[in-house]
């Protein structure tokens, strides 16, 4: 391996249970317990203690219940009291983060190995907690030992649990391998053993939990103290891919979704995946309609020349409209500087309103209403579509301009006098990434009555 190999042990190591402990409690001394129960302890060795102890000797048991179920409604209540956040729940398992940072099944919460009528929090500062029983050994025994405290923690993407190191002091907690060689030449570039984790996963194997033994000492690994803890060892919450549970993950982006969008009017240079563009335009089909008509169609102008043809003559009409407005020269190519993005945009879909299915009434109000529910209808699938690319990061902005030149739209393209152009949508990829938008606020424009 590499030349960095200080916190190996490459002489073995030699595990060894701490038996004949007591029971302990809030006035148990554990460095004077463990010096009893182990007078073989030695400079070097790594002293590996099962938090619930350090827990039952600073008071950190609540008093519960007998009954399983009101047991459970207070543990429920701890988890909830110990924790800063809940990360994922699936069934009866809810994954928290503690005020430390600890990220593990009900903020470490536990009902065995103590009273029936007791749950176990853990220590306030498990680092603490190991720096203290590595002084008090130090003063009363002269011996200098590392202090690793363990607790039983689930992993992502493994089945079963291992002890690992919540609270230590006086060991390296972890064994970078940066910039170091193996044998074959590899670069070990990102390697980082957990020592301290390890090292309770391996004292583990001779505390057992069932059988009283809650502390192990480890000799032979020599450790070096360069000042880390187990408070090192958790990953901080920016870095970490996996900060939430799947489906917490997924319930999260179904939540914002709506807010991604937002109108984009500068796009960069890549292309639109084609089938992203057909996914979402999929999608936007499947938005609400009355009596299960379809009266929406997106025309996709893909061919270039098209484009332009279609674009080239609306403005021709828009010309001839700002003209006939009395407007100057100046202010029209003004606004027609504004239809650019038509032009620019890397894909443009122009979606239609098609009256198919569409109730004919004797009377005018009812058609105008009719007409105005298709409207809406084909409306929603509009914004549907803008939000089905915002979340697959396509930008899009809906512009008006085709409504004001329906008759020279069909003409171009092609279609028939009934559909009806509901402005276009200019898509690509946004030139800024915005971040999540903040909801309207319900106020004033939410009317409650
Ligand atoms: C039917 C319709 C027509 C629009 N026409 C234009 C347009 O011609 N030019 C433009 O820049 N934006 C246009 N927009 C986008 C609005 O300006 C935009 O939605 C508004 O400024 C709010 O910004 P947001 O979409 O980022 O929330 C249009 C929006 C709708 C719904």
């Amino acid at each position: 391996m590499s030349e960095r190999t200080d916190h190996r042990a490459p002489g073995g190591l030699e595990i060894r249970p701490v038996t004949g402990l007591g029971e302990f409690g809030p006035s148990s001394d554990v460095a004077g317990e463990i010096l009893a129960a182990a007078p073989w302890l030695a400079d070097g060795d790594i002293l590996v203690v099962t938090s619930k102890i350090i827990s039952k000797a600073e008071g950190r048991m609540v008093t519960a219940p007998t009954d399983p179920d009101e047991r459970d409604a207070l543990r429920r209540r701890l988890v909830e009291a110990e924790s800063v956040r809940v990360l994922a729940r699936k069934n009866r398992t809810l994954i928290t983060e503690n005020r430390l940072g600890l990220v593990q099944a009900a903020a470490g919460i536990d009902g065995s190995n103590v009273r029936t009528d007791e749950l176990a929090l853990l220590p306030e500062n498990p680092d603490a907690s190991a720096a203290r029983l590595r002084r008090e050994i130090a003063e009363r025994a002269g011996l200098d030992v590392a202090v690793i405290i363990t607790d039983t923690m689930g992993r992502a993407w493994r089945t079963g649990q291992v002890d690992v190191a919540i609270g230590s002091a006086g060991i390296a907690v972890s064994h970078p391998y940066d910039g170091g060689v193996d044998d074959y030449g590899n670069p070990l570039v990102v390697t980082d053993i957990a020592v301290a984790d390890e090292l309770a996963a391996a004292a583990d194997l001779v505390k057992g939990k069932l059988d009283g033994v809650p502390v192990a000492v480890v000799r032979g690994f020599a450790p070096v103290d360069d000042g880390t803890t187990a408070a090192d060892l958790i990953r901080p919450a920016e870095e970490d891919l996996f900060r939430l549970g799947t489906e917490e993950a997924i319930a999260q982006g179904r939540r914002e979704a709506v807010r991604t969008r937002r109108s984009v009017r500068s796009f960069d240079d890549r292309p639109v995946d084609p089938g992203l563009l057909r996914e979402a335009l999929g999608e936007a089909l499947t938005a609400p309609a009355p009596h299960h008509t379809h009266p929406v169609r997106f025309v996709w102008v893909r061919s270039a020349d098209r484009r332009r043809e279609l674009l080239d003559a609306m403005n021709a009409d828009w010309r001839a409209d700002l003209t006939a407005d009395g407007k100057s020269e100046e202010s029209i190519a003004k606004r027609l500087r504004r239809g650019q993005i038509l032009y620019d945009a890397p894909e443009l879909v122009i979606p239609f309103l098609v009256p198919e299915g569409a109730h004919t009434y004797p009377d005018d109000r009812r058609n105008a209403a009719e007409h105005t529910m298709f409207t809406v209808a084909a409306g929603g699938a509009v914004a549907s579509l803008l939000i089905a690319l915002s979340v697959r990061e396509i930008g899009s902005c809906w512009i008006g301009s085709t409504i004001f030149a329906a008759p020279t739209v069909r003409r171009v393209l092609g279609l028939d006098d009934a559909w009806e152009p509901l402005g276009a949508v200019a898509i690509g990829h946004p030139r800024e990434p915005a971040p999540l938008r903040p909801a309207a606020p319900t106020e004033e424009w939410v009317i409650e009555l």
